[in-house]
C-alpha cells in the first residue's frame, strides 16, 4: 500500500490543484485546512482540521505520511515561525521529503523582506530536514505582475522598475512541477527556481495591458502608495521587490515547468487571454483543455462552433456530439487532469499535445484543430474516445 502525501493550503488555489493532481496519479492524499467546508471533494482523501499554529493538528497531519507539501503563508514576518512549526512537525515524524513553496531570489541579502523571510524558512528546512527537503522558488506570479505591481493612472503604468526584468510564472504552471517532485521524491537538498518562459521588462508588461511604462522614483512611488492607503508592510514589500528587479536579481529564466512539470509554460499573452477576453487558436485550445480539466463539458462546447466537425467515428456530430462524448469521457474518469504539453499555431491551425492523467495512469494525445480565431471549427486526433471510455470504465 502506498502511504499518503500531506498537502497543506489544500483549500487554496495551488494546494487544491496539487491535491487533485496527486489523486489523479493514484496517490492517497491527506489535506490540512482550517476550513474543511471550503475543501473541494476528493474521493477517499483524509482531512485534518487545523493550521500551522495548531501543533496538535500538525502532529496528526504528518503522522505516517511519506511526503509533505508546505505552502508558504501570506502575511508578514510572523509567518516564518508558523512555517517552522510545520517543518518541525514533519521532522519529528520522520517524513522522508518536504517540499516548501519559496520565492525566487530568496536570500539573506534579498532587497525584499519576503525574500529574507523565505530565506529564514529555507534555513530551518535545511537544519531540521537535512537532505529531505526541496525548496521550490517560484518567480513572481503573472497574475500578481498584471494586477498589483505598479500604479495605473490613465494610460500610464508607474513603477520603479528601471531596466529590470522578470520571467513571471503563471500560478497555474506551478502545480504540475510540485506534484512531479512529490511523486518522484526528486530534487532533494535543492532549491529549484521555477519561472515563466521569457524575461519581461516593465515596458513589455505595460504594453500587454495597453499601457505605457513610466519609470518612477522609488521614494515618490512609496509616497503615492501611502496616499492610496497602502499599509506600511505592503509599501516595504513592493519597494523591496522593485529594488531586486532593478538590481537584476530576479532576471532568471528556468526550464522547470517543462523539464520537471512536463507542461508548456504559459506566455504572458496566454495568461492574459486565459484570464480575460481574447481570441486566437492557442487561447481557444487552452480554454478547451481547461474546461475538460475543470470537468465542464458545456464549457468545452462553448469554445467550438455549433457545426463543429469531429474526425472521429466515436464522437457525434456538431457541438452537441462533442458535449455528449466529453460528458461520457469525464464520467468514466472522474479524477481526470488535463495539461497542455506542446502547442503550435499557424493562421488557421493549432496542433497540441495534451497529457491526460486519471486512475494513476498518464498518456498523451496529439490533436489538430482548424479555427477562425473565435471558435474551434474542426478537429482531428489519434484517440478513439469510445475505446478509451470503455477502457477507463470496464463493463458492468
Ligand atoms: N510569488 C508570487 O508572486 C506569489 C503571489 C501570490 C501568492 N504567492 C504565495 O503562494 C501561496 C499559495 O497561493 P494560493 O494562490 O494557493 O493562495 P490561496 O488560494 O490564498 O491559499 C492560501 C492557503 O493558505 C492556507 N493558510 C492560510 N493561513 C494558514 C495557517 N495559519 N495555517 C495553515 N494554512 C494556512 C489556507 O488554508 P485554510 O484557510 O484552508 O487553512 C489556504 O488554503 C501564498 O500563500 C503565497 O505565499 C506568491
Amino acid at each position: 500500500m502506498t502511504s499518503s502525501i500531506l498537502v497543506t493550503g489544500a483549500s487554496g488555489r495551488l494546494g487544491g490543484d496539487i491535491a487533485r493532481r496527486l489523486h489523479a496519479h493514484g496517490r492517497s492524499v491527506r489535506r490540512l485546512t482550517r476550513r474543511p467546508d471550503h475543501l473541494p471533494p476528493l474521493p477517499g482523501g483524509e482531512v485534518v482540521t487545523g493550521g500551522y499554529d495548531d501543533v496538535e493538528a500538525l502532529r496528526r497531519a504528518v503522522d505516517g505520511v511519506d511526503a509533505v507539501f508546505v505552502v508558504s503563508l501570506p502575511g508578514g514576518s510572523e509567518r516564518v515561525a508558523r512555517h517552522e512549526e510545520a517543518l518541525r512537525a514533519a521532522a519529528g515524524a520522520g517524513v522522508a521529503h518536504v517540499v516548501y513553496l519559496s520565492l525566487l531570489g530568496a536570500g539573506a541579502d534579498s532587497g525584499s523582506p519576503q525574500g529574507r523571510w523565505h530565506h529564514e524558512t529555507e534555513q530551518a528546512l535545511r537544519g531540521l530536514l537535512p537532505r529531505r527537503w526541496t525548496s521550490v522558488r517560484a518567480g513572481l506570479h503573472t497574475q500578481a505582475l498584471l494586477t498589483s505591481v505598479g500604479i495605473v493612472e490613465g494610460t500610464a503604468l508607474h513603477a520603479p522598475a528601471g531596466n529590470g526584468a522578470v520571467a513571471a510564472v503563471d500560478r497555474r504552471d506551478l502545480a504540475p512541477v510540485i506534484t512531479r517532485i512529490l511523486l518522484d521524491g526528486s530534487h532533494r537538498g535543492t532549491a529549484l527556481d521555477v519561472t515563466g518562459p521569457a524575461l519581461l521588462d516593465w515596458p513589455a508588461v505595460a504594453a500587454a495591458r495597453g499601457l505605457v511604462h513610466v519609470d518612477a522614483d522609488p521614494a515618490g512611488f512609496a509616497d503615492r502608495l501611502r496616499e492610496r492607503g497602502a499599509p506600511a508592510h505592503f509599501v516595504e514589500g513592493v519597494l523591496g521587490l522593485f529594488a531586486d528587479v532593478r538590481a537584476g536579481r530576479l532576471a532568471v529564466v528556468s526550464d522547470a515547468v517543462t523539464d520537471v512539470g512536463g507542461v508548456l509554460p504559459r506566455t504572458l499573452r496566454e495568461s492574459l487571454e486565459e484570464d480575460g477576453p481574447g481570441d486566437g487558436g492557442r487561447r481557444l485550445v487552452r480554454e478547451f483543455v481547461a474546461a475538460l480539466d475543470a470537468h465542464r463539458p458545456e464549457a468545452a462546447g462553448a469554445v467550438v462552433a455549433p457545426d463543429y466537425r469531429q474526425h472521429n467515428a466515436g464522437v457525434g456530430a456538431g457541438r452537441a456530439g462533442l458535449v455528449a462524448a466529453t460528458a461520457a469521457f469525464l464520467g468514466a474518469a472522474p479524477d481526470l487532469v488535463a495539461d497542455v504539453s506542446s502547442l503550435v499555431e499557424t493562421d488557421q491551425l493549432v496542433a497540441a499535445t495534451i497529457r491526460w492523467t486519471t486512475g494513476g495512469r498518464s498518456w498523451s494525445s496529439h490533436d489538430l484543430w482548424r479555427h477562425d480565431g473565435r471558435q474551434l471549427l474542426e478537429h482531428w486526433d489519434d484517440v478513439d474516445p469510445a475505446a478509451l471510455t470503455r477502457r477507463l470504465r470496464p463493463a458492468g
